[in-house]
């Protein structure tokens, strides 16, 4: 007989692929050394959180109970109606310039706890082991550990300053094909606007190329483009471009993630995804068996939110507080890290983030002496090699900079620390 204490626990073998993610480390270590800048997570400013708007709308469905008991009462799997309907209008505006999508409905929106769930969601209903998903390096390290947890292989594609390259996507399409890997390759991953982590945005006309180039390889295995929108209203210079789901005519290869995390609050937590036809009804299967429907009550408050119509005043106002941010670590930027010798970065129009080259031969990654000496310094960053697929180039002189939380006197110190820290262990 076994007691009790001689039981093995037996995890699963997605629970020891999952071991050793960093986002959750990384959000507790900001959050345990209120004392670290961190330049880390990506958290969202803090005093431009929607406070009043919030609790003005909070009031005001309260004030009338059968509104407020149906929000208080559980949804449906798919997401409340007229949620849904306002974000189909929402997106008809957005890129009314490519389309007014015609043959889009509601039927196709669903509403999730997040953009995260939907992408956690879509991976669950798609991929097996040993599927391939072809991501931009680097890429949102999230998903990569989502991915990584299903056991898919995750390859890098070549970016540049204007997002994705589409030649070397077609490249790269050619070398799976040549290896005969090609039916195992089931999409794309690509976070369209001011990404995670390089800030970049995919230039406006590689969007329907990257699309033409997918739907020709697109052959024996159906071929998507998971298009992660997370940071498109979060734009600080610029006009704003067609998402590349405006370019799907056909509507059946871009499945599309947003969220209202960074443009309203992620404590709130509500995402949503645009999908095609084909997979309407798998998405919602796999998701009853999940939630069979996210949180009613949030979904309730950002339709009001957006019906109030201080939607957009609000994002003006955050545009406003981001732009003061980014240009302070830019400035830093320029004033600490450009006299080191072989540093570069790339300055973002939008987005939360900064993303740095250091001098070749420096080792950022977590187990670097350079991690550890910016944390002695009292700054913490993202190690940019969390960032890249499983296989292609990996950039370990690489860190992402986060201007999302800090002050711009915080963030001015921080890359002073950052920078001592860089001349410490390259003795420059
Ligand atoms: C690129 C990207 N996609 C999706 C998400 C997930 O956001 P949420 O689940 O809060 O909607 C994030 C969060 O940082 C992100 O950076």
């Amino acid at each position: 007989m076994f007691t009790a204490e001689q039981a093995e626990i037996q995890l699963s073998r997605r629970a020891h692929l999952a071991a050793g993610q960093p986002i959750s480390t990384l959000m507790a270590q900001a959050l345990a050394n209120p004392e670290l800048i961190s330049l880390a997570a990506g958290f969202v400013d803090q005093a431009s959180l929607p406070v009043e708007l919030t609790g003005e709308t909070v009031r005001e469905m309260f004030a009338d109970p059968t509104a407020a008991r149906a929000a208080l009462q559980y949804g449906t799997t798919v997401g409340f109606p007229p949620l849904r309907e306002a974000l189909l209008e929402w997106m008809r505006a957005q890129d009314a310039r490519a389309s007014r999508y015609p043959n889009l409905t509601t039927d196709q929106i669903v509403v999730t706890a997040g953009s995260n769930q939907l992408l956690q969601i879509v991976a669950d209903t798609l991929f097996e082991p040993g599927d391939i998903v072809l991501c931009a390096a680097p890429s949102y390290f999230v998903f990569l550990g989502t991915l990584a947890n299903l056991g898919v292989r995750t390859i890098g594609v070549a970016t540049d300053e204007e997002g994705l390259v589409p030649e070397a996507l077609d490249e790269c399409f050619a070398r799976l094909e040549a290896a005969g890997d090609l039916p195992r390759v089931k999409s794309l991953y690509c976070v369209s606007y001011f990404d995670n982590p390089c800030g970049i945005s995919l230039a406006e006309d590689r969007r329907p190329r990257i699309l033409d180039i997918v739907k020709r390889w697109s052959q024996e295995t159906h071929i998507f483009v998971i298009e992660d929108v997370a940071y498109r209203e979060l734009r600080y210079a610029g006009d704003d471009v067609p998402s590349m789901r405006a370019f799907d005519e056909t509507g059946d290869t871009v499945i599309l993630a947003g969220t209202f995390s960074k443009s309203y609050s992620p404590g709130i937590r509500v995402g949503w995804g645009v999908l095609p036809d084909a997979l309407v009804e798998p998405v919602l299967a796999m998701k009853g068996n999940v939630d069979f429907g996210s949180p009613n009550f949030a979904q309730h408050l950002i339709h009001r939110v957006l019906q109030s119509g201080r939607f957009d005043a609000h994002v003006e106002r955050l545009r406003g507080a981001y732009r003061v941010k980014m240009d302070a670590m830019l400035a830093a930027a320029e004033e600490f890290l450009r006299p080191l010798d072989g540093g570069r970065w790339i300055a973002p129009r939008g987005g939360l983030y900064v993303w740095v080259e250091l001098p070749p031969g420096v080792n950022a990654g977590p187990q670097g002496r350079l991690f550890a000496e910016a944390q002695n310094a009292g700054v913490l960053y993202v190690p940019g090699e969390y960032c890249y697929p499983q296989e292609g180039v990996r950039k370990t002189n690489s860190l992402r900079l986060s201007f999302g939380v800090q002050s711009p006197q915080n963030i001015r110190r921080g890359m002073e620390a950052l920078a001592g820290a860089v001349r410490r262990v390259t003795g420059q």
